[in-house]
């Protein structure tokens, strides 16, 4: 049995006690995300009534996940920290180091080959410290997650942005960096700033084209990529429950792309079913028992204008089937609206390719409902447009679809199934052709479609949809597609017409698998050993970062000013260099390769001060460096924002840049900075972002006297001789003053280990 039945009993055990005794110091109904938080504090965090978006919050979460890009990084450092076991369950899942291209089997064999040493590393870490291993080809990690470990009520974290997905099974579940995993699982406390909380109300049933996909596209074209950011989206309402887990699932999934600390859905029927379905009945049994706690009050439902900071009411029954993009995922239009947006903006109107799958979609349900549309192509004649892709998210789904004779219908359409793993979805897209940088479009239910994501060609425009709306606009080959009300021509000239989709939440004949690719590890793994070759090009043990001196800094260059979008993609970029994760000094060569310097609008172009010469920004650094020269980056709005990965923050902490000055961070990404012993700052006052020269030179002022709640201040030179100061904002509470001061928190945990 994969998940910890006893660790959940512990959880429900003592939860209706903690919830009532947050009532009580709150003084008012709870919403779900409350009872969650409130049950999980960490025990050595006393009990009072938190303010949202302001307290520092020490939580004790129920399970850590950790992926095989990331949990490279996550289990070096842990190894530093000189633990023997984990302290909560944990799992790795090997999803992001596998290839598409070719087919699964193919694809499969060539990254064992590729990545194998990764690969045996993480099991051997996993072996050891007693973490569940998930091998390669076993599924996605978010999909097997809700599979086996999610639970109503819990509180995880993964050191991946949609570990949020697990939402949909009524968790509290956060994606975050690997320096987070290592607190948890050392057993230290867990920090958050308490969330604010988004209550979405959802109203009617949805029905025809429109899925559950389609609620978290709307709700994204609404609060955009950053009206998540600090808070909780927790849906309720009658339109909520009619929705199947994994639907919530899906919703929950992208609520990552609108910057939200996480989304959640009350427990209910819809869950039971779920847990049921994947052989958990004792989970289901044991929910039932205590299911007022599993779901907010219902004074909170029905005033939630009282009880959450902004609300957004969604009638399923009017909802109108969305598809996002290119280039950022809360670009909304309505598929009716498709054509004219599509055609106002020079867009490529034809599909090359249609991607089913991703962590985001591919539940039984949204497979059965794609194949629904796949069906129709083959029974009435038409010839798919576009080419197919499916990515299934577990061994388990793929068995059971294949079983239920859904991939052969796919197969008909000359479909290509890929491994069970992220795929194309992470840059792992063997495209062919895809180096001519041509502009084309290409449509998928995926959850993210920034520039390059999927194939590396910046020309990619990337339209994210529901599984049953790939189907459809993929077997039309046109992005102006309106499936409801639209005709193609077939195979023998006449006018045909798709009916809307239909599928089956569950399997009839349940799930099956043969080898769902699951590893116990040894219940002592004292004697395992931990290998990584000293040459390696891909593992590298790590040093701790230098402690900081206490003493201004002064002297700093310019390093990039980074225009607009500056995701964790352009800081550092997926794809090829995924294979670097857990080496940094081989993948710092990618930092901020992807960011545009403002001051020519080029990517991987700046000035090197010292030589006056353009050159790319990992070899610019690494010459002030060499030299001793302090650097500085500075950034626009949501600087960060995307996945949790920590080599965001710890690639130029390495190459030995010493600030990171921003208009404003994403969440994730601003902790990671502190984690690492990094200043993630803000300026005060925006515009001066504008006072920023390709020439300057900044000092602080009163950086040695860096406090809780003090603004810093620091002197910009400029070229010409003259100077402005400007003030800066931050975040840091005393314990994380401590992280800077002491180099890293991870330097602080290995201290306190020692002594
Ligand atoms: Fe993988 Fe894409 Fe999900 S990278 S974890 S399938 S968002």
């Amino acid at each position: 049995m994969a998940f910890d039945l006893d660790m959940i009993k512990a959880v429900y055990a003592d939860m209706a006690e903690k919830i009532e005794a947050a009532r009580k110091v709150v003084n008012k109904p709870l919403t779900l995300s409350e009872k969650i938080l409130y049950s999980h504090l960490h025990s050595d965090q006393k009990l009072e009534a938190f303010k949202r978006g302001k307290s520092y919050v020490d939580f004790a979460p129920d399970r850590v996940a950790m992926q095989d890009a990331t949990a490279q990084m996550a289990l070096l450092q842990f190894m530093q920290a000189g633990k023997k076991k984990v302290a909560v369950p944990s799992t790795v899942h090997c999803d992001h180091l596998i290839m598409a291209k070719k087919g699964a089997v193919e694809d499969l064999r060539n990254s064992l080959s590729a990545s194998g040493e990764v690969f045996n590393f993480l099991e051997s870490v996993s072996n050891k410290y007693g973490i569940g291993f998930w091998k390669p080809g076993a599924g996605i990690i978010h999909q097997v997650v809700l599979e086996n470990y999610a639970f109503p009520g819990g509180m995880m974290i993964g050191t991946d942005s949609h570990t949020v997905n697990a939402g949909g099974l009524g968790m509290v579940a956060i994606g975050v960096g690997g320096a987070d995993a290592v607190d948890v699982m050392a057993g230290m406390p867990w920090e958050l700033k308490f969330p604010k909380l988004i209550g979405v109300k959802l109203t009617g049933k949805l029905s025809g084209w429109t899925a559950p996909k389609d609620v978290i596209l709307k709700v994204a074209g609404i609060l955009t990529v950053k009206g998540g950011t600090g808070a909780i989206v927790e849906y309720f309402g009658e339109g909520a429950k009619s929705m199947s887990c994994t639907g919530k699932g899906t919703i929950c999934n992208m609520g990552a792309e609108i910057g939200a600390t996480t989304s959640t859905f009350g427990y209910d029927e819809s869950m039971d079913r779920y847990l049921r379905a994947t052989a958990r009945a004792e989970v289901a049994d044991l929910a039932n028992e205590i299911k007022e706690h599993l779901t907010g009050d219902d004074e909170v439902y029905a005033n939630p204008e009282k009880y959450f900071d902004q609300v957004i009411e969604i009638n399923l029954s009017e909802l109108e089937p969305h598809i996002n993009g290119p280039f950022t995922p809360d670009r909304a239009t309505p598929v009716s609206q498709m054509r004219k947006e599509a055609e106002a903006n020079g867009w490529p109107m034809h599909v090359e390719w249609g991607l089913i799958g991703s962590c985001t979609n591919s539940s039984y349900e949204d497979l059965t409902r794609a194949v629904s549309i796949a069906k129709q192509a083959v029974d009435k004649k038409l010839k798919p447009k576009s080419d197919f892709g499916i990515n299934p998210g577990s061994e388990q789904i793929r068995f059971t679809v294949e079983r239920d004779g859904i991939l052969d219908v796919f197969d008909k359409l000359g479909a290509r199934v890929f491994t069970n793993a992220c795929g194309p979805c992470i840059g792992q897209w063997d495209r062919a052709g895809a180096d001519k940088k041509e502009k084309n479009t290409i449509i998928h239910s995926f959850n993210r479609n920034f520039s390059k994501r999927a194939d590396g060609n910046p020309n990619t425009h990337a339209f994210v949809t529901s599984p049953e709306m790939v189907a459809a606009v993929a077997i039309s080959g046109d992005l102006g597609f309106n499936p409801l009300t639209d005709t193609l021509t077939n195979e023998d000239g006449e006018q045909v017409k798709l009916d809307p989709p239909s599928g089956f939440e569950l399997p009839e004949k349940g799930f099956d698998v043969e080898d769902n690719g699951y590893q116990e590890p040894a219940k002592d793994g004292s004697s395992v050993e931990v290998k990584v070759a000293p040459d390696s090009k891909r593992l590298q043990l790590l040093t701790p970062f230098e402690p900081w001196d206490g003493k201004n800094i002064t002297g700093m260059k310019l390093l990039i000013k980074a225009k607009g979008k500056c995701t964790t993609d352009h800081i550092s970029m997926a794809g090829p260099w995924l294979r670097f994760r857990g080496h940094l000094d081989n993948i710092a060569d990618n930092t901020l390769t992807g960011a545009v310097n403002y001051f020519n609008d080029a990517t991987d172009k700046v000035k090197n001060q010292l030589t006056g010469e353009y050159g790319p920004v990992p070899s610019t650094q690494r010459d002030y460096k060499a030299k001793g020269i302090p650097t500085i980056v500075v950034g626009d709005h949501n600087y960060g924002e995307g996945s949790s990965r920590e080599h965001a923050a710890m690639q130029p902490r390495h190459l030995g840049v010493k600030v990171i000055l921003v208009k404003s961070f994403a969440r994730i990404h601003e902790t990671n900075l502190k984690k690492q012993g990094m200043l993630g700052l803000t300026f005060a006052n925006e515009s001066d972002y504008d006072k920023i020269q390709e020439d300057d030179t900044f000092d602080f002022l009163d950086l040695d006297k860096f406090a809780e709640d003090k603004p810093l201040t620091m002197r910009i030179n400029h070229a010409d001789g003259s100077s402005e100061e400007i003030k800066l904002n931050h975040t840091y509470n005393e314990a994380q003053i401590g992280w800077y001061r002491a180099g890293s928190a991870l330097n602080l945990i290995a201290a306190k280990e020692k002594n």
